[in-house]
């Protein structure tokens, strides 16, 4: 497998009927990570950002054919998140909002942390009513200005 450099990977972006945008994290012609968007209103909901944890690769040699290896914590996931909020300036909407499900919180502590570091906050509830929460699930925001 080719030594990675993050200056590599490319995120191809396209938008379904202007509604929902999804982006594809891609290095070497394989797919390595993704995220969605849904245009919400005056918001646009973040529905999923994910890396690859364990992308199959044939070997060259040895005793097992393939290796797994691990994407995340090598920057991809903050290109996508760069990424994401280029696409919502271009669009001129102000607010970007997504949940944390405790599943994924209880699997990465750090989780919260890493939004927290792209200026995204912890915030109430209550304007998600319509929405299925869990106790600890956590509802994010981040206010873009322009
Ligand atoms: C959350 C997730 C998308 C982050 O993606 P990632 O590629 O691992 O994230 P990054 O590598 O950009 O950032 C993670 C850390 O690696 C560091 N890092 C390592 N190498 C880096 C590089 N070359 N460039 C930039 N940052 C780098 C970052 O500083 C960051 O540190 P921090 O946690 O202190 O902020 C990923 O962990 C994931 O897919 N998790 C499982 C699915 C999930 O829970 N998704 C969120 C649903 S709400």
């Amino acid at each position: 497998m080719k030594k990675f450099f993050l200056e590599d990977v490319s995120i191809d972006v396209a938008w379904d009927d202007r509604q929902g945008c999804d982006f594809q994290a891609m290095w070497m012609g394989r797919k390595v990570g993704h995220a969605l968007c849904i245009i919400d209103g005056d918001r646009i909901k973040l529905c999923d950002i994910v890396v690859f944890d364990g992308v199959k690769f044939k070997r060259a040699f040895g005793l097992l054919p393939y290796r797994h290896v691990n994407f995340r914590n090598r920057g991809i996931g903050s290109l996508l998140m760069k990424a994401v909020i280029s696409e919502i300036r271009k669009h001129q909407i102000s607010k970007i909002y997504g949940f944390i499900v405790s599943k994924d919180l209880k699997r990465n502590p750090n989780l919260l942390n890493w939004y927290v570091g792209w200026g995204f906050a912890e915030v109430d509830r209550d304007e998600f009513q319509d929405v299925y929460l869990r106790d600890e699930d956590i509802v994010i925001t981040k206010n873009l200005t322009y």
